[in-house]
């Protein structure tokens, strides 16, 4: 067995995930690959801060350049979120030949040609499994296998904790507020939840899926979208009362005027696919001239889900499978815009 040493940036929900689920499953990922993992260095802001995962104090630093100037770090995990630093860190690995992973779905929604264009020159792989829907493996769907079809739509619940305030406020009648520090608490929700809540969490993910879907460049802060704040406990149980319940909707699809996308909350009918999809689960559903539709689901937020999403993306690369995967241009623009926000 050799011994693959990987630089993580951050160890907050998603970063401690990343260990645990290492250190529960670390001797059959070394028996599938023949690789040991070994992480010499995380990067955090705060050293001091008490971390609810065992890790080294030597382990623990607040330099990237020890990551990035090590030339025996072939492989840099990125889960501190944000646009900077982390797009220049992420840009100085790949043009160091480091390959890439990253939960990190804003930096991909805005920069994402820029950083996919660095890594192809670089012959390096960025992969971004986590940065959609949690453990729902979508990305590595559009990438690798949705080929000879042509995708009509992709729509779907991409944000776990507006679903899972949703569900509460409807099942307990629990206030917005109430509801989303719980959501907080199972870290679900992003630093700033006003990204989950306003719907630009969705936003940035849909952009991601219609970029691979459509290959196309989304101009992410033009997508219509809407937010979950101003809807009450009431809303929520009278829709029911008609025989409807309310999900924050991403949805892109193609028409004759280009493509069309939106992101807010819809009235479903309790017979739709996605009615019953409920907590912090999230679900695409993906709709093609071959094959039809196709709906995944599964827990899309939460320290588990996402680190499933990251060690799938670190074993494709220890795998060498990452080389397998379709590269979309991300760069074609739209033929042409519109969007609609209204209530379907
Ligand atoms: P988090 O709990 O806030 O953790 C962020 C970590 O990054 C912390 O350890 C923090 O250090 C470190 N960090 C942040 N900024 C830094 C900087 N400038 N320099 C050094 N370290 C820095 O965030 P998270 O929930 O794990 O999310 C991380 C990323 O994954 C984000 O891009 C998020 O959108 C994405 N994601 C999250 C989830 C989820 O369920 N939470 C799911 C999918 C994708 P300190 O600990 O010292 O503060
Ligand atoms: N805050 C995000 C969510 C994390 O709730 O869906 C997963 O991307």
């Amino acid at each position: 067995q050799r011994t693959v040493r990987v630089g993580l940036l951050g160890l907050g929900t998603v970063g401690s995930g990343v260990l645990k689920a290492l250190s529960q499953n670390g001797e059959s990922i070394a028996e599938r690959t023949g690789c040991r993992i070994e992480i010499p260095y995380i990067l955090v802001r705060n050293p001091e801060k008490k971390r609810n995962v065992e890790v080294a104090r030597e382990q623990i630093i607040t330099d990237p350049d020890l990551i990035l100037t090590s030339p025996d770090i072939p492989i840099i995990i990125e889960v501190m979120g944000g646009l900077e630093p982390a797009r220049t860190i992420i840009l100085k690995s790949l043009r160091s030949g480091k390959h890439v992973i990253t939960a990190n779905k804003e930096l991909l929604a805005k920069h994402g040609a820029e950083l996919l264009q660095t890594a192809e020159e670089a012959g390096v792989q960025l992969l971004f499994e986590a940065s959609v829907a949690g453990g729902i493996p979508v990305i590595r769907f559009l990438q690798g296998y949705l080929t000879a079809n042509r995708v009509q739509e992709v729509s779907g619940i991409l944000n776990g904790t507006t679903n899972y305030i949703l569900t509460k406020m409807e099942q307990t009648g629990q206030s917005f507020g109430e509801v989303l520090v719980q959501a907080q608490e199972l870290g679900y929700a992003e630093a700033d939840p006003t990204s989950d809540v306003e719907g630009f969490d969705a936003a940035y993910k849909l952009a991601i899926l219609t970029n691979l879907a459509f290959d196309v460049k989304v101009p992410v802060h033009d997508i219509p979208r809407e937010g979950i704040t101003r809807l009450q406990p009431l809303d929520l149980q009278w829709a029911r009362e008609f025989g409807y319940v309310i999900k924050l909707l991403g949805r892109s699809r193609r028409t004759e005027q280009g493509i069309e996308l939106s992101v807010g909350p819809r009235l479903l009918p309790l017979t739709h696919p996605l009615a019953r999809v409920n907590d912090v689960f999230n679900a695409v559903m993906i709709s093609s001239d071959v094959v039809g539709d196709l709906t995944f689901i599964g827990k899309g937020a939460g320290e588990y889900p996402t680190a499933s999403a990251v060690l799938e993306d670190l074993m494709a690369l220890l795998q060498n499978s990452g080389n397998v995967l379709r590269s979309s241009s991300w760069n074609t623009p739209l033929q042409q815009f519109e969007g609609r926000t209204e209530v379907q």
